[in-house]
């Protein structure tokens, strides 16, 4: 690793050894810790954080090289007050430094706005289409009432191609109705669910959807404890997120020679110190759904969540509608982020509150 290059980031970067103590800080830190490169080094790294304790552990965690990385939020105090950063330590393998430490400043308060208005708006959304919806219902069952009075009246049986087609389209229409209602709000009755079985089933559909067509690569944190929710709900709003992305790698060609397979990849962690719905929470779950399809389309990326939203011929734009409905039942939400070649959907859970 060339230390110089990580002069060029603007987020901040240091670099840590066996015992904890910063070896290496680049540019953009003495900026975030208001200290010199020289004040820096060999120091205590959890020491810089108002909770070094949580920040031991995880940089403990990544020296072990138990994981692969680890997400927290935690604050600097950097007066006249504190700044809400969040932390990812990363195991680093074949270099002098068993750990990397990367800080961005978050802005929590605009994160939390952000995440308010979007679950708002959605909803506002979905009580409009639920009204369109039920208004739909009621003449379509006339409809298709009176198409089959009249196909039982019909002189020529060959007539009746024509009413099947307004009898078949009513069904659908009847079905896509159903959808937009939704469930009841039925109250959620959480059980412990294990997650990494939820995952499993969902790939197993995937498997015999797709066969070869794709790779499925699950990256599970081992010690993820169960997560109290309702365990269909969760599964359909995991599939619905998992489906979109084997669905994307399977519309592109082939991929032969150099190039990378067509990749979907679960990946569970425990977050810990997470903003959920205005609530601190001491330790989330974090499921990333991840692929290296085309990414999500720009013109629809900030839609994504609302009903009928699709970019897919044939879609119905009401899988992550209601995939985030269900995850916010629980409290949770479902965040992406999407480049080509590259594209998360994060579903995060409440597991401790504070
Ligand atoms: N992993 C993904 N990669 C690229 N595009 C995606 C991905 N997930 C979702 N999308 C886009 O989001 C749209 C909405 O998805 P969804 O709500 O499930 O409805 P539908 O699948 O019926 O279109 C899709 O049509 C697709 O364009
Ligand atoms: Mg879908």
């Amino acid at each position: 690793m060339n230390v110089d290059a990580l002069d060029l980031l603007a987020t901040s970067v240091l670099l840590i050894n066996e015992q904890g103590d910063i070896e290496h800080a680049n540019a953009a830190s003495e900026d975030m810790f208001g200290r010199s490169r020289r004040q820096l080094l060999g120091q205590q790294a959890a020491m810089l954080f108002e909770q070094p304790e949580d920040l031991k552990g995880s940089i403990s965690r990544a020296a072990s090289g138990r994981f692969a990385d680890v997400r927290q939020s935690a604050s600097i105090f950097r007066p006249p007050a504190s700044i809400e950063v969040s932390v990812t330590s990363v195991a680093l393998s074949g270099q002098p430094w068993p750990v990397l430490i990367e800080i961005r400043e978050i802005e929590q308060r605009l994160l939390a706005d952000r995440n308010h208005r979007l679950v708002e708006e959605i909803e506002t959304h979905r009580q409009l289409l639920r009204n369109l919806a039920h208004e739909v219902k009621n003449p379509l069952g006339g409809l298709r009432g009176a198409a089959q009075l009249l196909e039982a009246e019909l002189p020529e049986a060959s007539l009746t191609e024509y009413t099947q087609v307004i009898i078949s389209e009513a069904d659908r229409l009847q079905a896509l109705v159903d959808r937009l209602i939704g469930p009841q709000r039925v109250p959620l009755h959480a059980k412990p669910v294990n997650v990494h079985e939820v995952c499993e089933r969902v790939c197993a559909l995937l498997q015999g959807e797709f066969k070869n067509e794709i790779v499925l690569v699950r990256d599970y944190d081992a010690s993820m404890p169960d997560v109290p929710g309702d365990a269909a709900r969760l599964m359909q709003a995991v599939l619905n997120v998992a489906r979109n992305g084997a669905q994307e790698l399977a519309l592109q060609p082939a991929r032969t020679g150099e190039a990378p397979a067509k990749t979907l990849t679960f990946r569970t962690r425990v977050a810990r110190q997470v903003m959920l719905a205005h609530r601190q929470h001491r330790l989330a779950f974090e499921l990333t759904i991840a692929d290296n399809g085309p990414g999500v389309p720009d013109n629809i990326k900030d839609r994504l969540f609302h009903p009928l939203v699709t970019a897919r011929p044939g879609g119905t734009g009401l899988g992550l509608s209601l995939a985030q409905d269900f995850v916010q039942q629980h409290g949770g939400i479902i965040e992406f982020d999407s480049r080509p070649g590259c594209t998360e959907f994060r579903i995060v859970l409440p597991l401790e509150s504070q």
